[in-house]
């Protein structure tokens, strides 16, 4: 049993005329009017396809196939949202790729012992609603509902009343359920697989990811009659706060990474000594314990920033995923899947979050990764070859389908 190649390329170039950017990227971020078109595109398909759709209090989409027993069913699926000026495959592409075995299963009257469904996921990048991965969060019973309602974006917009205004606030309780599998396929979004020559990636685990949230504040005043001497400027010690995130990851050494990504300036106009700024910090790490040490290393460069140029820092760490490992089971189910498909392939740790990093928490958990060009992604550049997903997709097929025959 193979997918359809051809089918599966017209659904993507479908899904990424929704929120395309005039270089060919993706802009359909989290709870958008984009976002909305996407997703109905997504439910159509999927009542074409067969499945009994639902939609929970958090906005993430079900679809459920039957199974010949009524069994704990295996799922499939990712995310519709993008970062702003991304690209076409990240998230999606899992998504589509599970619908494609969805009509696979379909074509061939395939009836798998236990239900077969895919999902789709809310706010997992995390661009515009804070934190990332929210929607599989609240499933996984690790963030509350009423949280996640509450997060704000720039504009002050609460992600609940975003929900409710492009009409998916759903009726079904977001809580944890029984689950057989979760299986996500994902581009890798770094160069391995691309510079080892492999179409495909067996995902052991995720690394342990810390999201921050630092405030300096200064003095906002003139940038004309305010002699130097007297200034305290937050963008100055934000300056230092980048530079020191930056030394981090070469003290603690390894694979750690750290990135300052967003920066609000008040007021971010020329002719004034900016009064406050924020900063946000993202660090990564294979292990628990290192994120442990760079977050004090953290506070400690916010603390210096701060008392170079007197302004007062505010630190919050308000977001954090451990390391994440995926079961043995399901990792093997992908690995069998490439054997059978006899293309190249290895073992691989995700340095991207990912939505099967709560779904593991409540469920046996496993990824599958294909390359991405040059590494890139989170950018208009983004791309995978059309022979890469198509591995990618026969082997989520080959592996759905053993985990959903088996009797464990
Ligand atoms: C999700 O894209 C993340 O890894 O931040
Ligand atoms: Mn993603
Ligand atoms: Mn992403």
């Amino acid at each position: 049993m193979r997918i359809d190649r051809a089918r599966l390329a017209e659904s993507m170039a479908a899904l990424g005329r929704i929120g395309e950017t005039p270089r060919g990227g993706l802009n359909r971020v989290a709870l958008t009017d984009e976002d909305r078109l996407g997703r109905d595109l997504l439910v159509r398909w999927m009542k074409e396809a067969g499945l009994r759709v639902t939609v929970d209090r958090m906005g993430n989409i079900f679809g459920q196939r039957l199974g010949t027993e009524s069994l704990p069913p295996v799922f499939m699926g990712s995310h519709a949202d993008s970062v702003p000026t991304g690209g076409k495959y990240d998230g999606q592409l899992g998504v589509l790729c599970a619908l494609e075995v969805i009509r696979t299963l379909n074509d061939r009257g395939t009836r798998t012992r236990r239900p077969v469904g895919m999902v789709i996921f809310t706010n997992e990048e995390g661009a515009r609603f804070q934190p990332a991965m929210i929607g599989s969060g609240v499933l996984a019973g690790k963030i509350p509902l009423e949280d996640a309602y509450n997060a704000r974006d720039r504009d002050g917009l609460r992600l609940g009343d975003e929900l409710e205004r492009i009409g998916y606030l759903g009726p079904e309780p977001c809580v944890p359920r029984p689950f057989r599998a979760y299986l996500e396929l994902h581009i890798e979004q770094g160069p391995i697989l691309e510079e080892e020559g492999l179409p495909l990636g067996v995902v052991e685990g995720i690394v342990a990811i810390a999201w921050s949230r630092v405030t300096l504040h200064g003095v906002q005043d003139h940038a004309g009659p305010t002699p130097m001497r007297i200034r305290h400027d937050a963008l100055v010690a934000a300056a230092e706060v980048v530079r020191g995130v930056r030394e981090i990851p070469r003290a603690i050494g390894g694979d750690m990474v750290a990135t300052v990504g967003r920066l609000d300036v008040t007021p971010n106009i020329p002719n004034a000594i900016p009064g406050r700024v924020g900063l946000s910090i993202d660090l990564r790490d294979p292990a628990d314990a290192n994120l442990d040490r760079a977050l004090s290393m953290l506070d400690r460069v916010v603390r210096e920033a701060a008392r170079k140029e007197g302004v007062r820092a505010d630190v919050e760490h308000y977001w954090r995923v451990p390391r994440t490992r995926f079961d043995r089971e399901v990792v093997g189910a992908v690995e069998a899947a490439a054997q059978t498909l006899g293309c190249g392939h290895r073992r691989i740790l995700s340095g991207a979050g990912h939505d099967a990093q709560y779904m593991a928490a409540i469920c046996p958990t496993g990824m599958i990764f294909v390359p991405s060009r040059a590494g890139r992604s989170h950018c208009e550049e983004e791309f995978t070859a059309l022979d890469d997903i198509e591995h990618g997709a026969n082997a989520l097929l080959l592996a759905c389908v053993q985990l959903a025959e088996s009797r464990a």
